[in-house]
């Protein structure tokens, strides 16, 4: 499945980016891409992504089994610009559930990366023999990513109440979103 990539995809604008699987000297590129992501977004994402030893963690144990980090390249290959990750549980009852997370440059906002990000990784999760793919998002905060799950047919199976907390103290719920897929391309 991974032979696939790199793959050329074209922005809305017409840019040239390049879609492959994060590699191991990526680790500049992808914390100076975290680093320009606003502080009031990455506050929701797991992980302190500015950190040097977070990234450095992520990149010397690349395992694409357990995280496929998918990146996007700017035109000239030398920055990133785009990061989705695929969380998978190579074991048991979770073999069958794949959880997504994407982040885009706010400079190539808009020009339908993140959609054809999200229509890669579904074609390989299909690929991987995946049934489930699930997203969470921060209600009122992550509203362009909410609106872009909706338009590929994930659905709002949960919400918990005022589960996170913003950088103000504020409590916000959090939508788990589901797209279920199938084992063919009757899906689009
Ligand atoms: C969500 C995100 C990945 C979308 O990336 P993108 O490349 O700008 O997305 P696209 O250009 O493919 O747009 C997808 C849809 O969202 C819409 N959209 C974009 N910004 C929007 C906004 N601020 N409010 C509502 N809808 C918005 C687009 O118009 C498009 O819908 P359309 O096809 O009806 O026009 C990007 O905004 C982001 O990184 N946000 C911060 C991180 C985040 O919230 N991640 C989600 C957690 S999983």
């Amino acid at each position: 499945m991974l032979e696939d990539y790199p793959k050329a995809i074209i922005t809305k604008d017409g840019t040239q980016v390049l879609l492959r699987p994060l590699k191991p000297e990526d680790e500049g590129r992808l914390l100076k891409f975290f680093r320009k992501i606003p502080e009031q977004e990455r506050w929701f994402l797991r992980d302190d992504v500015t950190d040097p030893r977070v990234v450095h963690e992520w990149v010397e144990h690349l395992d694409y089994a357990r995280v496929l980090p998918l990146v996007a390249l700017n035109e000239e290959e030398e920055a990133i610009i785009a990061n989705l990750t695929l969380h998978r549980r190579p074991f048991g009852a979770w073999r069958h559930v794949g959880r997504l997370r994407i982040v885009v440059d706010p400079d190539y906002r808009g020009q339908r990366l993140g959609t054809w990000m999200l229509l890669d990784i579904i074609r390989l999760a299909m690929g991987l023999g995946i049934e489930k793919l699930v997203a969470e998002f921060v209600a009122d905060v992550e509203t362009a990513a909410i609106h872009a799950a909706h338009k590929l047919d994930f659905f709002k199976v949960a919400t918990l109440p005022e589960y996170v907390k913003d950088r103000e103290g504020r409590y916000h719920d959090l939508l788990v979103m589901i797209k279920n897929l199938h084992q063919d391309w009757s899906d689009f």
